[in-house]
């Protein structure tokens, strides 16, 4: 049997509406709505939006609550359930702490010290097998992003590895190059959102700017097809995200996503979540509903698990 594996989930982008609001309540933060479904549209994604900023701005509420580094741990700890609930084997949980940090200052230090304790907790309890990615939110700019690095170098043994989030299209790559260079020399594997908010040429930078060994996302290779054979023959990894794609309208369907192109040309893609409590998904979604409608075979899907199991890594 090969393992069930997410590769490609951000821990802050899965938040229970439930817990959103027991947390309001404790942080006397007042919401648009109080109770679950009456929540619901605030915090999740119902129809798709016009690009990836108008989808981030559905974080709003659930970074809105976060009003405690043990606040972060809960949200971590829970994360580590919910794999479990999901049945999954192995985990990557990833998260920016400026991101979750933001609405209420909290330090960035302490909201790594607080997830990784939260995860350590979960793993204990659950047995699930989780690695944790850190993120730099490019969004904020290069100075924060070097403080969010420092923050989360100061628990570097905690992070299997580093990766690059929010506005790709506004923030480019070569704005980075120092931060990956550092967290390259202190041992952190690497990967980057990149061909989702901007062209086959942010891949490409990616890779050789950033030292990305794996690509959040990838979809844009589809416009290149010597990308398409380097990114195979180079053995990069491609974390497929395929609802968090329709959401964010990188791609008008399921149909028209690339992901059965790149297995069928021996990309080692992948099928993960994204976002699952800001999508409403879970794996089972997008490997039983989404992935036939992009046109996957049960030969596809076997090929991108065991893709999966070769790029993980903590396995
Ligand atoms: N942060 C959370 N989800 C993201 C995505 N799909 N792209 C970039 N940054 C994100
Ligand atoms: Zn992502």
């Amino acid at each position: 049997m090969i393992p069930k594996i997410d590769l490609h989930r951000h821990l802050d982008g899965n938040i229970r509406i439930q817990t959103i609001l027991e947390l309001a309540d404790r942080n006397a933060i007042v919401l648009p709505a109080n109770d679950v479904e009456g929540l619901r549209p605030h915090v999740t994604i119902t129809t798709p939006h016009p690009g990836l900023v108008s989808f981030l701005g559905k974080f709003r509420w659930p970074m809105a609550v976060l009003a405690t580094p043990e606040d972060c741990g809960r949200v971590a700890y829970e994360n580590v359930e919910d794999a479990k609930s999901e049945r999954l084997d192995y985990v990557e949980l990833r998260f920016s702490p400026w991101f979750m940090a933001a609405a209420h200052r909290l330090d960035p230090a302490a909201v790594v010290e607080a997830v990784a304790d939260g995860i350590a907790r979960g793993v204990k309890e659950f047995g699930v097998q989780v690695g944790l990615i850190g993120i730099l939110s490019r969004t904020f700019g290069a100075a924060v992003c070097f403080q969010e690095l420092e923050a989360l170098l100061t628990f570097r043994e905690t992070l299997s590895g580093l990766d690059l989030a929010g506005d790709e299209a506004g923030f480019p790559a070569r704005m980075f190059k120092r931060h990956f260079q550092i967290a390259r020399d202190a041992g952190l594997r690497i990967t980057a959102h990149a061909g989702e908010a901007a062209g086959a040429e942010s891949i490409r930078d990616a890779i050789k700017i950033l030292g990305a060994t794996r690509i959040g996302h990838g979809v844009r290779a589809m416009d290149d097809p010597a990308l398409m054979d380097e990114l195979a023959e180079g053995g990069i990894g491609i974390e497929c995200c395929l609802t968090s794609n329709v959401q964010t309208s990188t791609i008008p369907s399921y149909a028209a996503h690339p992901l059965r192109v790149f297995l069928e040309r021996g990309l080692l893609a992948t099928i993960n979540t994204d976002d699952p409590g800001i999508s409403n998904i879970t794996l089972d979604h997008e490997f039983e509903i989404a992935a036939p409608q992009a046109g996957l075979t049960p030969a596809h899907l076997t090929q991108a698990k065991a893709n999966a199991a070769q790029i993980a890594w903590g396995l």
